[in-house]
């Protein structure tokens, strides 16, 4: 079955942190999908030890948060489980962390899947069949879903009921059993990928915008202390800067520059440490990577600034034109450096004047 991680809320004191990984059995071929991804390594240990628990520690996101909190109120003042919650948004920006606050603070267990292990009706049926009343399911790429598990899902998420054709042909016959009554987060980066009887089903469909420098800088000087990094006011805001709006990318650099200091035996991490550590890891300040600028040098020089085909610019810079929707130009057109228009793609003259090429209509203006 499909289940990546899940967690009894609150946790009992009395028992081990690995023993609070819980998994259900539902198929023989289980373990084998939850071996790789619930062997917590070193790396997920430290990534779940800075992870915020509660509201309280969670930095950015006010306008959500403050939709969830009186949602939660709500549920908890009637004695309701919460209602089916779409997040969505780009990568990175806390919508796993989010469902995992949403259990801590309704008080409930969560399970912590995503879409492409529900491939099989089993896994889905394994899932719900095993929930207590409240559970919270979090389906990550939710827009992935087959068309038989999505179907599944339908009359699981309106009635709470399970909906089983026993037999084949003109004798088939449906039974439905009840399930116990739970929430569901599907999390997405291409809400418009969803089907509309999918997306109808969810009460709250809420969407994570990209993150402020100060809350980043926030976030880092957090994570630092969890970490036992001495990072300053000045050193927070300059990985924060480089971080693309992202809380993930923002704690990846915080420690990648945590091992450029250790190994240089600075004692700090200051402003020029963070820009100098974040320049070897080819990082600009603005926080584009070597597949960001390819994207724009491909686009200015030769192709005169666009507009581009996706297919074009993914040939280009060797990665999946997937991959070049959903994780780079997200952050390249809110920064203003690439518009997405029905021919193509186009750089800005912010992405000229950034990649250190004159805009074209200033070319003109120097003749
Ligand atoms: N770590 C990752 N995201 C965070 C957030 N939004 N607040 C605090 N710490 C975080």
């Amino acid at each position: 079955m499909a289940i990546i991680s899940s967690k009894k809320q609150p946790p009992e004191p009395n028992k081990k942190p690995k023993e609070q990984q819980e998994s259900v059995k539902a198929s023989s071929d289980q373990d084998k999908i939850l071996q790789p991804e619930a062997a917590f390594d070193e790396q997920g240990k430290q990534e779940e030890s800075i992870r915020p628990q509660r509201f309280a520690d969670y930095i950015g996101q006010k306008d959500l948060k403050d939709v969830l909190e009186i949602a939660i109120k709500a549920a908890k003042s009637r004695g309701e489980v919460l209602d089916h919650l779409l997040l969505y948004g780009p990568p990175g920006l806390g919508k796993t962390t989010m469902a995992m606050i949403l259990a801590s603070e309704m008080g409930v267990n969560y399970k912590i899947t995503s879409a492409p292990a529900l491939e099989r009706p089993r896994d889905i049926v394994g899932l719900l069949v095993n929930l207590k009343p409240g559970d919270i399911i979090f389906i990550d790429e939710i827009h992935r879903l087959s068309r038989m598990t999505e179907e599944i899902l339908y009359p699981a998420m309106e009635d709470y009921r399970l909906d089983i054709t026993i037999g084949k042909g003109t004798s088939a016959r449906i039974r439905s059993l009840p399930l116990a009554k739970f929430t569901l987060v599907g999390a997405t980066t291409r809400v418009g990928a969803l089907t509309s009887p999918l997306r109808d089903r969810f009460g709250l469909v809420q969407k994570l915008r990209f993150y402020e420098v100060e809350e980043l800088s926030q976030i880092v000087l957090r994570s630092s202390q969890l970490l036992q990094t001495n990072v300053t006011p000045d050193g927070a805001t300059e990985i924060a800067r480089r971080s693309r709006g992202t809380p993930r990318i923002a704690n990846r650099l915080l420690k990648r520059v945590r091992d450029f200091a250790e190994v240089k035996k600075l004692a700090e991490v200051t402003e020029s440490v963070a820009a100098e550590a974040l320049e070897l890891f080819q990082v600009d300040p603005c926080g584009l990577d070597w597949t960001d600028r390819k994207m724009l040098s491909v686009i200015i020089e030769q192709f005169n600034g666009g507009p581009v085909g996706l297919e074009t610019i993914a040939a280009a810079t060797g990665e999946d034109p997937q991959t070049i929707e959903e994780v780079y130009e997200p952050y390249l057109m809110q920064i203003g450096y690439l518009s997405r228009t029905p021919r193509g793609r186009i750089a800005t003259k912010a992405a000229y004047k950034h990649m250190n090429f004159t805009p074209p209509n200033e070319q003109l203006s120097l003749l």
